[in-house]
């Protein structure tokens, strides 16, 4: 597609087309141009009523989906949390966490499975500690988190039933958190909704969905592909074994290479527009293919080859312009406290011949179910 068809029409409803769009260049314009708006209401005017459930509502006040100056406003609350300056104070904690997870791992006497046992359970409990979510509760996310990227594919299954459960454990954790506020994230936004008008009741639960959301779902991405990456080219995670310091720039590579985040969010042309002959018509969905702009020839010198010293590197594997990645700095240090222990930790370690690494069937991310080493 990315050479023959760079504008790709996916699907047509109601007289508006899908589109996706493949060329580093277009993605990047479709990520930072304001000729494409991420609030359909906007367009239609199918805007929010008071009366939509709170099921609905929660995916229409997402910063991700919303326009400037909300979009601002609803960054600058939690933006301080996620500097950083900030998330480097978090690194002893992570570190502890990884630490545990080896130990844990050494001690299994059956084949280990990267993903349940490391890359999902490492974000999965620095996230609920920063939110203030209690960990034992850490299955029922992983179901809801699923649901929720599962919808985006169009499979409903029990989508209302699922995201209702959320919604109402939400609402006790929130009480909870209200008659005795933590040190965390939680307690912050509550006091800031009860304080003024900067969060109103829906927007704080989006806000919530979203990152826990985020949390689950990418950063496990990030280290499960990285570490398929390296296994799949013994040269360069020999380089990486002999020379710890090019985890950084390995880390990149592999957002790079394998990007978490196949896809970016919805975004809707504002007017008509041409793009490679072919005219986008105001109202049309807009998806830029971020994984295939990291692989664009155009962009990046052989781009296929899988190169941990790779410079420059400028891959949007986090997007770009305002909706940039809330996430990135804490993603990156998850990754690189979760390359270097691994490596420290099983130098010889390999992937398992007898079984092959799963690819999760989900539209927006790419994943791994499992990666047996
Ligand atoms: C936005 C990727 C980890 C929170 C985004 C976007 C991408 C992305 C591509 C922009 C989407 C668009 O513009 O359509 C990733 C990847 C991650 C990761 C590859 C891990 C490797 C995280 C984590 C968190 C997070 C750990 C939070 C705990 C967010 C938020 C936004 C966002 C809140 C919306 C920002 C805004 O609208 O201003 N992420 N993400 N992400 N990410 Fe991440």
């Amino acid at each position: 597609l990315r050479k023959n068809q760079p504008i790709h029409a996916l699907s047509e409803q109601n007289g508006n087309t899908t589109w996706i769009v493949t060329q580093y260049e277009d993605v990047l314009k479709l990520l930072k141009q304001p000729s494409f708006i991420k609030d359909q209401s906007k367009l239609f005017s199918n805007a929010q009523s008071d009366d939509d459930p709170m099921e609905a509502k929660i995916f229409q006040n997402m910063m991700l989906d919303a326009d400037p100056p909300d979009h601002r406003r609803l960054r600058k609350l939690v933006q301080p949390h996620f500097n950083p300056k900030t998330i480097k104070q978090l690194e002893p904690r992570i570190q502890d966490i990884a630490d545990e997870l080896i130990f844990q791992m050494s001690e299994k006497r059956e084949d280990i499975d990267l993903i349940n046992d490391f890359a999902f359970p490492l974000p999965i409990i620095v996230i609920s500690e920063l939110l203030g979510v209690p960990i034992e509760d850490r299955d029922k996310f992983r179901q809801w988190s699923n649901t929720i990227v599962s919808a985006a594919d169009g499979e409903e299954g029990d989508f209302t039933r699922d995201i209702g459960e959320f919604i109402d454990y939400l609402k006790e954790l929130f009480a909870e958190r209200e008659r005795n506020p933590q040190e965390d994230l939680i307690s912050n936004l509550l006091q800031t909704r009860d304080e003024g008008d900067l969060l109103n009741d829906e927007e704080l639960y989006s806000m919530i969905v979203l990152l826990i959301i985020a949390g689950h779902e990418t950063t496990v991405n990030l280290i499960g592909n990285g570490m398929l990456a390296l296994f799949e080219h013994p040269d360069q995670l020999n380089l990486l074994k002999e020379d710890l310091s090019l985890t950084e720039q390995a880390i990149e590579e592999s957002l790079r290479y394998y990007s978490p985040v196949d896809f970016s969010t919805a975004r809707w042309a504002e007017d008509d527009l041409e793009l490679h002959d072919q005219t986008i018509k105001r109202g049309d969905l807009v998806l830029g293919s971020i994984s295939s702009a990291n692989r664009d020839d155009k962009q990046f010198h052989h781009a296929e080859v899988f190169d941990i010293q790779r410079k420059p590197n400028p891959h949007i594997a986090f997007g770009y312009g305002i909706h940039f990645c809330l996430g990135a700095p804490l993603a990156r240090l998850e990754a690189k406290i979760a390359f270097k222990s691994l490596l420290t930790a099983f130098p010889n370690i390999s992937l398992n011949q007898m079984s092959k690494p799963e690819w999760r069937q989900v539209f927006l991310l790419r994943g791994l179910n499992q990666l047996k080493v």
